[in-house]
Formats: C-alpha cells, structure tokens, sequence
C-alpha cells in the first residue's frame, strides 16, 4: 500500500486540534492519529496479520513466488458500522415526504407512526424473509468497506418478534458472510401501541422476559434503550440497562437525539460502552462522559436525513475533552435511509469540523471501541485480516471526493469479500 493506516490505541494530540497551526503540523498531527506507514506492506497468512510495516523491511519469503502480492494505494482496518437498524422490513418513504413538507421526526413518532410503523411490517414477517433482507443489506455495507456490522432489534416489541429479529441477525451470520454481524438488542426502542397507556409495564416485559431470553439465547451482548422525547425516561431507561447489566449484557444508548434527555449522563452513571446520537447533550455530560469512558457514536446521517443540521452532535467537544468518537451510519428506514459510511466520513468533516483522519479513525478504532472490541478496527499482528482497500491519492481524498465509493477492496478474515 502507498498508506497504511493502522490507528494506535491512544492518540494524545487527539485532544489538541488548532486549525491555525502550520500545514506540516497538521500533517504530522494526521499521520500520528491514524499511524500512517508510508510505502508499507502487510504479510497474511491463514486469515491472520503476521507482519505489518514499510514495504523495505518486508520478510524475505515475500520475494518468493508462493505468494501473491496485491497493490492499492490505501489500507485500513476493515470499518466497523457500530450502530445500524438493518433488521427491518418495508419502508417509510411516506414519512420522508411528510417531513419534508414540514412534519417534524418526533411528532410522527408522537403520533403513533414512524418506529410503530416498521413495527407492523417486522411483526408481520417471518424470520427467514427477515434474513434474506437482511443479507442483500449486509452486501451493499460491505461493497462500501464495512467488515463488522452492528445491528440493533427493535421493530419487534414483543418478546417473540424482538427474538426473531434477533435470530434472523443469526441466521444471517450462519450463511459465513464477508462481513461480521455484531446483535444488539433494543427491545426498549419505543413503548408499543399496545402498551401505550402504560409505559412502565412495557418496560417490565424488556426488563423481566426479554432481557432474560436474550441473554440466555445468546442472541446479543449488548443492550441498547432509546432514552428521548417520545421513547423511554431517564429512570426506564437506567431499569432495562441495568437489567441487561445483570445479565452480562453491555449498555449502550440512544442519546439525547431530540431533546436534552439526561441520557448521555446516564450513559456515564452506568458505566455504557458508548453514548449515541448526543445532538442536545450538555457540556457537564460530556466531562462525565470522558471520565466514564463512554465512546461517542455520531450520526450525520440523522441530520442531514432530517434536515436537522442546524442542530448538531458536539463532536468537537467530544474529542477536545478526551471522548473516543466513533461514526455511524444508523441506517434504519426512519431517520437515516443509508448505508454508506463513506458518505458519513465527509459528513463528519463538513458538519462536525471532524478532520479525514480523525473521521476514519471513527469508523475504524472508534467504532470498535464503542463495541468494547479489540480485536477489529485497528491492524495489529496477530488480529484477523479484516482491511479497506481504497483507490485514493491521500487520506484526505476519501471524504473529499464524496458520493463516490472509494472502496477497490475488502478482505474479510484474510479472503477478498469485494475486489
Ligand atoms: O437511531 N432514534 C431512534 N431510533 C432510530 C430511528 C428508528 C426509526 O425511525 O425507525 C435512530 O434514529
Ligand atoms: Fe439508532
């Protein structure tokens, strides 16, 4: 590769972005953010990383002829979509007009539509269609340099459709795609029209049968809640987290997308592996959040799809007071109809004043991070061979030059999923 990126554990300078530094400060702070290795070449074998650095300083068996060499101009860990909706069925292309014409996001959802709405197509689909959608979505992701895809239930709201979806993710990763899928259970997602009048006894069904067979099942190891305006209060949210805490599931949450919830301080209070959305979150939260460790889980899309943009998650701030800050799609029919994480990466310079190596540390580290893995999401020796391959003269091209996939390549465990 004429770049490897490679993205270091910690980044000191991550902290300290000054736009008026000179441009080869700049530079420097770029490379040393994502562990840029120029000329460099990396060595698979089995599926595994076995050595990694400049293209000079290569192995000896790497000149003989039992190996086969590729060239590409760009390579990155593999890029991990840490927060997607991608189990659902139908679409709201209907809410999109109607927003556009002025309905806002939450007052569908107030009204009984938006999140409700998929749920009456998920419930009437069987698990086996679910799986089918879901494997032609897993593709698209990956021809756009996804190898690890989280994917959230939450359509279901019930015990037995939050299960199939949750087994329709399983029976998705069963088919040995190039692409690892990452469950997520969101039984608390939106309080059900059946239980409409009486949120708090939806909230003992999550707490008391869905969190349990979950867990039991195996079908997820983490346990999202959506804590907002129209979704679930601070102290439901706090019961399902800890709930699926003691469990074994992670907590993780849907952040203060819409109004100044309290979330994202919840998320710190309880120990979350990250906060997502976080577009109104105070400043307090945010120091609380850097403290707890809790990774940021940005999401342009939202914006740009809601014509939100005015109102925007902090990313700066995030990053300025110590936060990990991961990038994700949320694709889902509602808020945020795409899977193009490419996309979010010029998003996330142009709307966050994130810069392009900051922005594909987000999508790489930053989303593994937020999923407490490390074994993705960074090239180390030992690791699986999970890497983006992109056709781009710099780092900086690949947000620049948008609404073009740059990806040339993905290599999944070592095997090429897309060339
Ligand atoms: O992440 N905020 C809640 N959940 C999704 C939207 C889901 C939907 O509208 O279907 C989100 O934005
Ligand atoms: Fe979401």
């Amino acid at each position: 590769a004429r770049q490897l990126l490679t993205m270091p554990e910690e980044v000191a300078s991550l902290r300290a972005y000054d736009p008026r530094a000179s441009a080869a400060e700049l530079e420097a702070r770029e490379r040393e953010i994502v562990g840029a290795i120029d000329d460099a070449g990396i060595s698979v074998v089995d599926g595994e990383i076995k050595w990694f650095g400049p293209w000079a300083e290569r192995p000896k068996q790497a000149d003989s002829g039992n190996v086969s060499v590729i060239e590409v101009d760009l390579a990155t860990p593999g890029w991990v979509d840490c927060h997607t909706h991608a189990v659902f069925a139908g679409e709201r292309a209907d809410e999109f007009v109607m927003r556009n014409a002025g309905k806002p996001y939450v007052e569908i959802l107030e009204a009984g539509g938006g999140i409700l709405n998929s749920v009456d197509h998920l419930r009437r689909t069987p698990t086996r269609d679910l799986a089918d959608l879901l494997v032609k979505r897993v593709f698209e992701s990956v021809r756009v340099g996804v190898t690890a895809l989280e994917i959230k239930s939450g359509y279901g709201l019930t015990v037995s459709d939050e299960l199939k979806s949750l087994k329709a993710i399983k029976m998705a990763a069963d088919m040995e795609l190039p692409c690892e899928l990452i469950p997520c259970f969101l039984g608390a997602h939106a309080v059900p029209r059946e239980f409409r009048d009486r949120p708090d006894a939806y909230v003992d069904l999550v707490c008391n049968e869905m969190i349990p067979q979950v867990a039991e099942q195996k079908l997820a190891a983490y346990c999202d809640v959506f804590c907002d305006r129209g979704a679930f209060t601070v102290a439901q949210a706090r019961r399902v987290l800890e709930a699926g805490k003691a469990h074994g599931l992670i907590p993780r949450i849907h952040a203060d997308e819409l109004t100044d919830a309290g979330a994202a301080q919840l998320a710190a209070d309880i120990g979350a592996s990250s906060a997502d959305h976080l577009e109104f979150t105070p400043d307090s939260a945010i120091a609380a959040m850097a403290e707890a460790g809790v990774v940021g889980v940005l999401m342009p899309a939202v914006n740009l799809f809601l014509g939100t943009t005015g109102h925007l998650a902090p990313a700066r701030k995030l990053l300025n007071a110590g936060c990990e800050v991961a990038v994700a799609s949320d694709f889902n029919p509602g808020s945020a109809m795409t899977q193009d994480l490419g996309m979010m990466l010029t998003l996330a310079c142009t709307l966050y004043k994130m810069t392009p190596a900051e922005a594909l540390r987000s999508v790489t580290i930053g989303g593994a991070k937020a999923l407490r893995r490390d074994d993705i999401g960074r090239i180390r020796v030992g690791h699986r061979a999970n890497l983006t391959l992109l056709a781009a003269p710099s780092m900086s091209y690949v947000p620049y030059h948008f609404g073009t996939n740059h990806v040339a390549g993905v290599i999944q465990d070592g095997q090429f999923a897309y060339w």
